[in-house]
This record gives C-alpha cells, sequence and structure tokens, in this order.
C-alpha cells in the first residue's frame, strides 16, 4: 500500500485564518498543496504553490478548501474556485471537534479544532464554526456564516447566511439571527437580530440598522 499522504489544496493563502485551516490539515494527515492569485512570494514553496493561472488538469480533481473564514471573502473566493473548474468541496473538519452524531453537516464547511455541535445541529454550505465555538442543539447555520472562537449560540437558534458571530458571544436560545447580520466579539445577544443589522454589548444593542 503507498504511504503518499492524500492531497487537498487550500485555496486562499494568505488569509489570517490560513495557519489554523494547516493545523486541521496536519492532524488528518493530508497533505495541502495552496493556490492563491496573489503573485508568489520570495519565501514561497515553488513546488506546492500556484498561482490559479499554473494549474494542471488533474488538480481540478482534487479536493479543494477554501481557507478564508470571512463570510464575504470566503464567498467570492468559492465563485471564483467554482469558476476555475474546482467541483469537490468537502466538509473540512478537525478530528478534535466533538460533533454529535446526529447533526449535519454540509459540504464546503469548516470546523476547526475544540468546537463542540450539538444534537440534530444543522451547518449548511460553507460556514464556518472556529476553534472553541458552541453550537446548541438544534440550531441551524446558515451558508458562509462564521461562528467566530469561543462563541457560543444555545439550542435552537437560527442564524442566517453570512452572517459573523463575534468572538466570544453569547446567543440566547430560540432565537433568529437575519442573514448578514453581525454580533460584536462579547456580545450576549437576548433579541433576535434583523437582517444587516449590528449588535454590540450585554445585553445586546443594535449599532447599525
Ligand atoms: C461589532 C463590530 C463589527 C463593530 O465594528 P465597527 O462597525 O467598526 O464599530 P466601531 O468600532 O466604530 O464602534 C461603534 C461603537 O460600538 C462600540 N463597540 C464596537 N464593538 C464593540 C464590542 N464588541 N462590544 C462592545 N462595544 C463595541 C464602540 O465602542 C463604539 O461605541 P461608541 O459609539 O459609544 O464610541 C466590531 O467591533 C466587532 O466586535 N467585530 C467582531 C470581531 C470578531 O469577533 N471577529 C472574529 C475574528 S476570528
Amino acid at each position: 500500500m503507498s504511504n503518499k499522504k492524500s492531497e487537498i489544496l487550500f485555496f486562499g493563502v494568505r488569509s489570517a485564518s490560513f495557519g489554523d485551516f494547516c493545523e486541521v490539515a496536519k492532524s488528518l494527515s493530508l497533505n495541502p498543496l495552496y493556490v492563491d492569485n496573489l503573485p508568489k512570494g520570495e519565501s514561497q514553496n515553488t513546488e506546492t504553490f500556484f498561482h490559479s493561472n499554473e494549474l494542471e488538469k488533474f488538480h481540478f480533481g482534487l479536493p479543494i478548501v477554501i481557507s478564508i473564514v470571512t463570510p464575504e471573502y470566503r464567498k467570492i473566493a468559492m465563485l471564483h474556485a467554482i469558476e476555475l473548474g474546482f467541483r469537490d468541496f468537502p466538509a473540512f473538519v478537525s478530528p478534535n471537534a466533538d460533533i454529535a452524531s446526529n447533526a449535519t453537516v454540509e459540504s464546503g464547511v469548516f470546523v476547526n479544532t475544540s468546537s463542540i455541535i450539538g444534537q440534530s445541529a444543522y451547518l449548511a454550505r460553507n460556514c464556518v464554526i472556529n476553534r472553541g465555538a458552541n453550537v446548541g442543539h438544534d440550531v441551524r447555520i446558515g451558508e458562509f456564516t462564521h461562528v467566530a472562537p469561543s462563541a457560543c449560540i444555545l439550542g435552537s437558534s437560527k442564524i442566517g447566511a453570512n452572517v459573523l458571530v463575534g468572538a466570544n458571544s453569547t446567543v440566547l436560545h430560540n432565537l433568529e439571527i437575519g442573514p448578514g447580520a453581525v454580533i460584536g466579539a462579547g456580545a450576549v445577544v437576548i433579541h433576535d437580530v434583523l437582517a444587516g443589522q449590528t449588535v454590540v454589548g450585554n445585553p445586546a444593542r443594535v449599532i447599525k440598522d
């Protein structure tokens, strides 16, 4: 049997969160190749780093992971990767995450290390559950939404698409957070948040409508 590690492509090499993706690849014993559309830096390893116009046909058959967590840029990168010809966007899940057996994790999702996904939770395509975040039972997370490190979403709340749930914030149970909303770092959300609103503080108040 071959000892060659499975290959995976990372798209979006210069993002701030890139190191976290590399750590998860290491713990999954995957061998990453890197794709970015920025010019090559002098320190880049040219054997594993590609500008997208240098990719060869076989690369497009490899699984690809968008290694960016910010909803807006993650979406742009994903659309660009599809345009280039990539088709296989697997869920990329840390073996150190604790995921209930009846939770649903769709394709393109990134679940970082030490996060907890509760019973019957649903993670829609391409969302990110970052380091140490806690997604409660029956919670729904929308597409491209980023649940930042150590955020906590309590049971049955519904988080729309393209939301930022800020680091160390808490969303109480049974709430609805509209698409494109931003929950400030450390906020404690006790009421629904409408689409596009930004809320901060404890209890959370609207600072942008
Ligand atoms: C909520 C947030 C997006 C607001 O950013 P902004 O639109 O640039 O807002 P400003 O910095 O101009 O602040 C507006 C007001 O809200 C307050 N504020 C901003 N963020 C706050 C927060 N997290 N908690 C409490 N108050 C906050 C500011 O003090 C300011 O108050 P003032 O008007 O009384 O002076 C940002 O502060 C934040 O918390 N982002 C989340 C970061 C995060 O968790 N990222 C994940 C990284 S992995």
